[in-house]
C-alpha cells in the first residue's frame, strides 16, 4: 500500500519562537518520488521528520491518504526512513539487520523469506552473512535500504542517503534508488541539498529556502521556468549568470536592457515576453543567462534572436570534455540581499542525536511497543546537514561575471576581448525582489504546473 502525503500550511516553530518551516503546502501523490531540495538549514529534515511523526507539527495539517494524521504515532504511519549515516547494528549481520524490524513487528514470524526476497531485489545476497564492519560504505547503504524495504512501508523518507558516498557510487546508488522506488511504487520523499541529484531523481522537485517553499514542479519545469532568482541560481550547472541591468524602453526607439556600458537590444517586433518589460522602464532588473544562452561567436555568425556583447576573458577553466570561460562584461553581478539562505539558528547541535532518541523513545513508550521501530530509524538525520557541503551561494562567484561553456580546445588567453552572442529567446529577467518577470508564467503552459 502506498500513500498520498499532503501537507497543508504546515509550520514548525522550535523553542524560542524561530519558525523553521513556514506554511508549507505540498501534495505528494501515491507512488511519486518527490525531492525536497534546498541549502543546508532550510528545514528539509524538519519537514521529513514531521511527516514521519518524529517531530510535532506546530501549525497546519498533515494528511495521509486524505486522513488527518498530525497525531498519528510513527508506528501507525508505517513509513521507513533512510539516513545519510546508514548506521547498522554492528553486532548483527546483513541478514540480522534487514530482518530486525520484521522481528520486532512480528516476533513469531520467520523473517527469512522477506529478507531473502529483499536481498535478491537489491542484489545483495552475498552480503547477508557479513557484519557491517566487513562492508564498504555503498554496501552498508544497500543493506540499510534493504532494512527499509523489507517492511513493505507505505512510504520511504530518505534524508540525504547518499551524501557520505563517493561520486561514482552515489550515481550508481541514485539510479538504483530511482529504479527501486519506481518498481515498488512506494511514495518517496527524498531530501537533498544537491540540485543535480534532485534533477536526476525526482518526479517533482520542491525547492525550499529558509523554510519557505519557493517552487514545486518537474525537474524540467523548475529549470526552464524558475519562479524566482533563487531557484534559477540554485538549479543548473554551471550556475546561471546573473547580471544587473536597467530596462530602457523608449516608445520610439528599440527597447534595451543596459548592462553597464553594454546593452542587449531586444529584437523587433518585441515578443510577448519582452513587451512585458515595458512597464519596467528605468528600473533595475536582474538578467539571467544560462550557459546555453551565450556562446562565443563573431557578429557575422549571429542567428536570428542573438545579439552581440563583448567579454573580457578573466580565466579559462578546463574541464576535460569542455571548458568554462569566465568573462567580465563590465556589468555588475547581481547581488540580491535575501538570496542567501538565512543563517542557521544557533542550537545545541551535538545534543540533537540524543534528543531525537528521546522523542522517539517517548513515542514508542506511548505506543507500548518499546523497541518496535515504527519508523525504521537507521540513524539520526541530525548530522546530515552539518556534514553536507554548503552549495555555492549565488553571490560567491569568481571574478568573471559571465561564464560561458565552450569546446575544451579553444584558444583563449586571459585578457582577450571576445565577441559573445546572447540568445534572447533564453533570456530570463527578474525584478528587484528576484521574482521572474520574463518569460511570463503563461508563455510555456506545457511546462508550468
Ligand atoms: N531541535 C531543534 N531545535 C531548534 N532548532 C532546530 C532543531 N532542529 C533543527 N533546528 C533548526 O531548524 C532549521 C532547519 O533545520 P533542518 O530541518 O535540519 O535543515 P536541513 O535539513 O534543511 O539542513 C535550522 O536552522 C536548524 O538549526
Ligand atoms: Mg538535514
Amino acid at each position: 500500500m502506498t500513500r498520498a502525503i499532503s501537507l497543508h500550511d504546515v509550520s514548525k516553530t522550535y523553542a524560542r519562537g524561530v519558525r523553521v518551516v513556514d506554511r508549507l503546502s505540498l501534495d505528494i501523490t501515491p507512488g511519486e518520488l518527490l525531492v525536497l531540495l534546498g541549502p543546508s538549514g532550510c528545514g528539509k529534515s524538519t519537514v521529513l521528520r514531521m511527516i514521519a511523526g518524529l517531530e510535532e507539527i506546530t501549525e497546519g495539517e498533515l494528511r495521509l491518504d486524505g486522513e488527518y494524521a498530525n497525531d498519528l504515532l510513527p508506528a501507525e504511519r508505517r513509513m521507513a526512513m533512510v539516513f545519510q549515516n546508514f548506521a547498522l547494528y554492528p553486532n548483527m549481520t546483513g541478514r540480522g539487520n534487514i530482518g530486525f524490524p520484521l522481528r520486532v513487528e512480528a516476533p513469531h514470524a520467520d523473517p527469512a523469506p522477506r529478507v531473502d526476497a529483499t536481498a535478491r531485489m537489491l542484489g545483495i545476497e552475498d552480503l547477508l552473512d557479513r557484519f557491517p564492519a566487513q562492508l564498504s560504505g555503498g554496501e552498508r547503504q544497500r543493506v540499510a535500504m534493504g532494512r527499509a524495504i523489507a517492511r513493505h512501508p507505505t512510504a520511504f523518507l530518505m534524508d540525504e542517503p547518499l551524501s557520505n558516498l563517493d561520486a561514482k557510487l552515489r550515481n550508481h546508488l541514485r539510479a538504483e534508488i530511482s529504479r527501486l522506488t519506481r518498481e515498488l511504487g512506494v511514495t518517496t520523499v527524498y531530501v537533498t541539498h544537491d540540485q543535480a541529484e534532485a534533477m536526476s531523481l525526482g518526479d517533482r522537485v520542491a525547492v525550499l529556502r529558509g523554510g519557505v517553499l519557493q517552487q514545486v514542479g518537474t525537474p524540467r519545469s523548475v529549470y526552464a521556468l524558475p519562479s524566482n532568482v533563487f531557484v534559477a541560481a540554485f538549479i543548473g550547472t554551471p550556475r546561471i549568470n546573473l547580471l544587473r541591468g536597467v530596462v530602457r524602453a523608449p516608445l520610439d526607439g528599440a527597447m534595451t536592457i543596459s548592462l553597464g556600458k553594454q546593452y542587449l537590444r531586444l529584437p523587433e517586433p518585441l515578443s510577448l515576453d519582452h513587451q512585458l518589460l515595458r512597464v519596467q522602464q528605468g528600473r533595475e532588473v536582474i538578467v539571467g543567462l544560462r550557459s546555453e544562452a551565450v556562446r562565443i561567436g563573431k557578429p557575422a555568425a549571429a542567428r536570428p534572436g542573438e545579439v552581440l556583447i563583448t567579454g573580457l576573458v578573466e580565466h579559462v577553466e578546463f574541464q576535460g570534455h569542455e571548458a568554462l570561460v569566465h568573462f567580465s562584461t563590465g556589468s555588475r553581478p547581481a547581488v540580491v540581499p535575501d538570496l542567501q539562505a538565512p543563517r542557521p539558528v544557533p542550537r545545541p547541535v551535538r545534543r540533537r542525536r540524543r534528543e531525537g532518541g528521546t522523542v522517539l523513545d517517548r513515542l514508542r513508550e506511548r505506543a507500548g511497543t518499546l523497541r518496535a521501530g515504527p519508523v525504521v530509524v537507521l540513524d539520526d538525520p541530525a548530522d546530515a546537514a552539518e556534514a553536507a557541503p554548503e552549495p555555492a551561494s549565488p553571490e560567491s562567484r569568481a571574478p568573471g561575471d559571465l561564464i560561458v561553456r565552450t569546446v575544451p580546445d579553444i584558444d583563449l588567453r586571459d585578457g582577450m576581448q571576445v565577441p559573445l552572442l546572447v540568445d534572447l529567446a533564453h533570456l530570463f529577467v527578474f525584478d528587484q525582489h528576484g521574482e521572474r518577470i520574463c518569460p511570463a508564467p503563461a508563455r510555456l503552459p506545457e511546462l508550468e504546473e
